[in-house]
Order: C-alpha cells, then sequence, then structure tokens
C-alpha cells in the first residue's frame, strides 16, 4: 500500500463503533458470524490507515459489557475469533511498531483468551508506533462506576482528599488512564448513538458516522473521516 504523506491536522487518537455486522451478513445471506469475520479484515485495514496517516492511538469497541447478552453461540465465536487475531497477528504487530492495550473488564473474559492477550500486551509493551487499543467487556457506565468505587475506598483509607477529587483524579481512575481522549468518534453502519463508548473520554470529540457497514469499511472511508475532521473547527466550548 502506498503510503500517505500526513495530513496538517491528523488526529491523534482515533476511536471507532464498529457497527454493522449482523446487517451486512444478513444482506449477504450468511450467518452472523461470517459477519465478525468480515469485519475482522476491516480491523487489519483500519489499523493499516491509521498508521499510514500517522495516527498514533486507535481504539476499537470490540465487545460492549452488554455483548455478553447475545447468543451463546456469537459469544463464543467472537472469543474465538479474538484470540486468533492476537495469537497471528502478533508478530505484525512487532513488525509495525504496534502496542497492543485494552480498555474494559478483562477479568470478564475467558480465561485462554485473557492469558493471550496479556502475552501479547507484554510482548508488545515497548512498541511506539501506533497504541492499539482494544475496548474488550467495555462499558462506559461501569468503568466510571468502577472508578467511583476506588475513590470511595482511597478517600475511606485516608489516602485521598475528597476536597481535592479534581478531573485530572477522575481520568487517573479510568481504564483510559495515560492515554489522551480521542480527537475523532467514527460510527459506521448510520446509528446516530454513542452505545456507552467513552462518555467521558469523548467530550470534545468530532463525531464522524458513516451510513458504510464495518465489514465494508476500508482505506477510502477512513481518509473520508479524517477528511471531514481535518474540516472542523474545534473549539472547546471557546469561541
Ligand atoms: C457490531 O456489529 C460488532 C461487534 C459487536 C463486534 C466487533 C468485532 C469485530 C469487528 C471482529 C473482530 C475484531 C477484533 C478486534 C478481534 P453488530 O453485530 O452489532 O452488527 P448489527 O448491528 O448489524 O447486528
Amino acid at each position: 500500500m502506498a503510503k500517505e504523506t500526513p495530513r496538517a491536522t491528523v488526529p491523534q487518537h482515533v476511536a471507532i463503533i464498529m457497527d454493522g455486522n449482523g446487517r451486512w451478513a444478513q444482506k449477504h445471506h450468511l450467518p452472523r458470524l461470517s459477519g465478525h469475520e468480515a469485519g475482522r479484515k476491516s480491523v487489519k485495514r483500519a489499523v493499516q490507515a491509521a498508521i499510514d496517516h500517522g495516527v498514533r492511538y486507535l481504539t476499537l469497541y470490540a465487545f460492549s459489557v452488554e455483548n455478553w447478552q447475545r447468543p451463546r453461540e456469537e459469544v463464543q465465536g467472537l472469543m474465538g475469533l479474538l484470540r486468533g487475531v492476537i495469537r497471528e497477528e502478533l508478530s505484525e504487530m512487532g513488525k509495525e511498531g504496534i502496542r497492543l492495550r485494552t480498555i474494559g473488564r478483562k477479568q470478564d473474559l475467558p480465561d485462554a483468551v485473557r492469558e493471550e492477550l496479556e502475552a501479547a500486551i507484554e510482548s508488545t509493551r515497548g512498541n511506539t508506533r501506533l497504541d492499539l487499543i482494544l475496548a474488550l467487556s467495555y462499558g462506559s457506565r461501569v468503568e466510571i462506576t468502577e472508578a467511583v468505587q476506588v475513590m470511595a475506598r482511597e478517600a475511606q483509607a485516608g489516602q485521598l482528599d475528597p476536597e481535592q477529587i479534581r478531573e485530572e483524579t477522575v481520568e487517573k481512575h479510568l481504564y483510559t488512564r495515560g492515554i489522551p481522549d480521542p480527537d475523532l468518534l467514527i460510527r459506521t453502519s448510520g446509528e446516530m448513538r454513542i452505545s456507552n463508548f467513552m462518555l467521558w473520554q469523548i467530550s470534545y470529540s468530532e463525531i464522524h458516522v458513516t451510513p458504510v457497514l464495518w465489514p465494508d469499511f476500508g482505506e477510502k472511508d477512513f481518509s473520508l473521516a479524517l477528511d471531514d475532521y481535518a474540516g472542523r473547527d474545534r473549539r472547546f466550548g471557546g469561541v
């Protein structure tokens, strides 16, 4: 793939709500899992596009806390897919300088997936070209609730003065500590909702919604989203 010249206003952090795998499968008269398998190829394309454009952080909403309620077969299929991706892409991540990270309730994941994931996180820790952050068993409300619990415990133990709690204090207790907020949030498949994704962190993100279903999302669509972002006037509440 031809390397593109980085644009003047490239978002440092792009977050994507990858939606529409099920509808894509339905459209092609295939089982839902085939939609997720096709979605996996889009993940590869998005990662490559992020690298080519000079994006530094890419967060992908791969599995929400709510997704555990899906049929057992689909959940197992998704977990298998995730394990396969980690195993098969690990050496590529090394070559491309990708650091794998996660946000979410990692403890909910099946042991085999969690162990594979932890090993990949550890072995890519030193990479600095792109931080690929997978949101797994992620929910924004549970993230904030857990942060409040920890802060309350710290206050009770006398380690945290409630009067000294600042926005930065809250940020340090979120899964995303140390990661800058997304500049651009992309949602595929045309739905105009946030679905419990990074509610705190997207306070000032630019939002790009595309009707393209996730398995059809490619380099061109990524580029279009960046063009859209580059044309925005970000004021962060100022004038
Ligand atoms: C939403 O489509 C997508 C998901 C819940 C799963 C995302 C998973 C992948 C893209 C594949 C694997 C990726 C990694 C990182 C291992 P949906 O099923 O809600 O679609 P629908 O709304 O059309 O039914």
